[in-house]
């Protein structure tokens, strides 16, 4: 049973990562916790090397914590296998990259339409044409990533994220990739999605304007979240 609707969508508690570097242990991320609630945007912010990926690697599960309990819609990652995680991510998570992550041989179109393909949808391809119309892109379904933009890029990723309507969409460094004013227009748009769609987004970003539209600012430093903003 999903008993996430009323509660977090996402919360993790004292998530540590330790790794092993020349037989010593390290630590890359200590005891963090964090709830996201529905349809709240979360922003995680720090230096390079603070451990934001580490932390959204985790939050996900597509790392495992050494210590600690990440509980995402509903489901307490710890007892999922490796193929449950991806079940789970692949039927109600969002992904957005820095670099775009679009397949090269598959057109915005079939880029877009693939979630759907996975989830068995027959109507794929007006679903995923009437989302690339959302984004503004019903004038490029056939091009292929090499032959867009980079801001392009990230609106046919973005319509790839919002396609399956998922609660919950994470994002690492969307901006990064892109001039202020194509930054902007992501940001826009991903805000934009994220009040209609009623998606809970974890943002990474050093981006201080795309930060300080988040609903909340964690902050890591070395490791240690120190806290939220809101
Ligand atoms: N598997 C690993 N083994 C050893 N060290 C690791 C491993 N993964 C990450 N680290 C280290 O942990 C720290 C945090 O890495 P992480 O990629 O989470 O940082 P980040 O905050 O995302 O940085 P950036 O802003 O540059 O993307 C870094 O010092 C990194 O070198
Ligand atoms: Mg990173």
């Amino acid at each position: 049973m999903n008993t996430y609707d009323d509660k977090a969508v996402l919360s993790a508690t004292a998530l540590a990562k330790q790794v092993e570097l020349h037989g010593e242990s390290i630590t890359i991320l200590a005891s963090a916790s964090l709830t996201v609630a529905r349809g709240e945007s979360v922003a995680i912010v720090g230096a390079s090397g603070s451990g934001k990926s580490t932390l959204l690697s985790l939050l996900a599960g597509l790392d495992i914590p050494s210590e600690g309990e990440v509980m995402l819609l509903g489901r307490p990652l710890s007892e999922l296998d490796e193929d449950q995680r991806a079940a789970l991510r692949r039927d109600r998570v969002g992904f957005v990259f820095q670099n775009f992550q679009l397949l090269a041989q598959l057109s915005a179109l079939e880029n877009v339409m693939l979630p759907l393909e996975l989830a068995g949808r027959r109507d794929a391809v007006q679903v995923a044409t009437q989302m690339l119309t959302r984004v503004g892109l019903a004038h490029r379904l056939k091009h292929y990533p090499r032959h867009l933009s980079g801001g392009e890029q990230q609106r046919v990723a973005l319509a790839r994220a919002f396609v399956i309507h998922p609660p919950l969409l994470f994002a690492d460094e969307p901006t990064g990739n892109l001039d202020p004013v194509h930054g902007r227009q992501i940001i826009d748009l991903l805000f934009q999605l994220n009040a209609e769609e009623g998606t809970a987004l974890v943002l990474v970003t050093h981006d201080n304007e795309l930060a300080g539209r988040c609903d909340a600012i964690y902050r890591l430093v070395d490791g240690t979240l120190v806290g939220a903003g809101r």
